[in-house]
């Protein structure tokens, strides 16, 4: 197991990703009725951001940092800028919050959270970085965690699945596995993080995807040429609206990464089952 998220924590896949996430379980906690999350690759939960190599340094600095302090006017994005405070409270940015703090930060009383560590020392770092928190971590296969802990007696929830793609064969056990789980919850909704570098890689994955069922991408993009261009997240079962107030999102970010990704293109790619707008797509700045 190489890939390390330490060296990639806070970058803007992240950020999208988490902003997704954080968008999710404000929805769910909407209704006063407990939610289920499941966190399959959940990694060590909390990443310092100093000390790292000029590589890692580019990646949150174009990333999580220029989001930290920036007055937006956004509920998802003033969300996701209070828990990122509640992580840094000096104000100056010392460590990004991983996707198990994240939705740990959103749960509320009888909120029920596992996540799943494959590697037993980011596990038990996970354990530490939780300190008693809300998450219940196993050290274990996520796939396979996925046919343990589904369906959730919450009979509602969100499951990320959050895979390094160390092999480009990742893609076998993902949909064998997210096959099942759909089988065993087909309400939950899904989150399938995906690198985007690739077209033949993506759209390959997707037509897969589109197989299994209702599926939403939600893609951002930049036109740079070093470094993280893009990625992708496959939602299976969007709540309704959901689409809007993250096209929100999007917008509300404005003009904030011109300097450090260059403009940045979010599509968001219905299910054509849905018959909705088809395509949104937001070109910023
Ligand atoms: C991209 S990182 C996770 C980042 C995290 N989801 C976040 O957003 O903060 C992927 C993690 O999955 C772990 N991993 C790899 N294969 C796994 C498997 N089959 N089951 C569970 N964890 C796995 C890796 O050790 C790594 O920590």
């Amino acid at each position: 197991m190489n890939y390390a998220h330490r060296f990639h924590a806070g970058n803007f896949a992240d950020v999208h990703k988490h902003l997704v996430l954080t968008a999710l379980l404000m929805r769910l906690s909407e209704k006063p009725s407990p939610w289920f999350y499941l966190d399959t690759h959940a990694g060590e939960g909390l990443y310092p951001l100093a000390n790292l190599s000029p590589q890692g340094r580019n990646e949150f600095e174009s990333g999580v940092a220029p989001i930290f302090q920036a007055p937006i006017d956004n509920p998802v994005v003033r969300t996701y800028q209070a828990l990122l405070h509640r992580f840094n409270p000096e104000a100056t940015l010392a460590c990004y919050p991983g996707s198990p703090l994240v939705a740990a930060a959103l749960a509320r009383t009888g909120d029920r959270l596992v996540a799943t560590e494959w590697v037993p020392e980011r596990a038990q770092t996970l354990r530490g970085n939780l300190a008693r928190g809300p998450v219940n971590v196993h050290c274990r296969d996520g796939y396979e965690a996925l046919g343990a802990f589904l369906p959730p007696r919450e009979q509602r929830g969100v499951i990320l699945i959050d895979p390094p793609y160390e092999s480009m064969r990742e893609t076998e056990p993902l949909l064998r596995a997210l096959s099942r789980a759909l089988a065993r919850f087909p309400h939950g909704i899904y989150l399938i993080w995906h690198p985007g570098v690739d077209p033949a890689f993506v759209s390959g994955l997707r037509r897969k995807l589109q197989t299994l069922g209702d599926v939403t991408f939600l893609d951002w993009q930049t036109s740079r040429r070093q470094g993280l261009r893009g990625s992708g997240l496959a939602v299976f079962n969007l709540p309704h609206g959901l689409a809007a107030r993250l096209d929100q999102v999007w917008q509300s970010l404005g003009g904030i990464y011109a300097t450090t990704l260059g403009p940045v293109e979010f599509v968001q790619t219905e299910s054509p089952k849905k018959r909705m707008t088809g395509r949104i797509r937001k070109m910023l700045p």
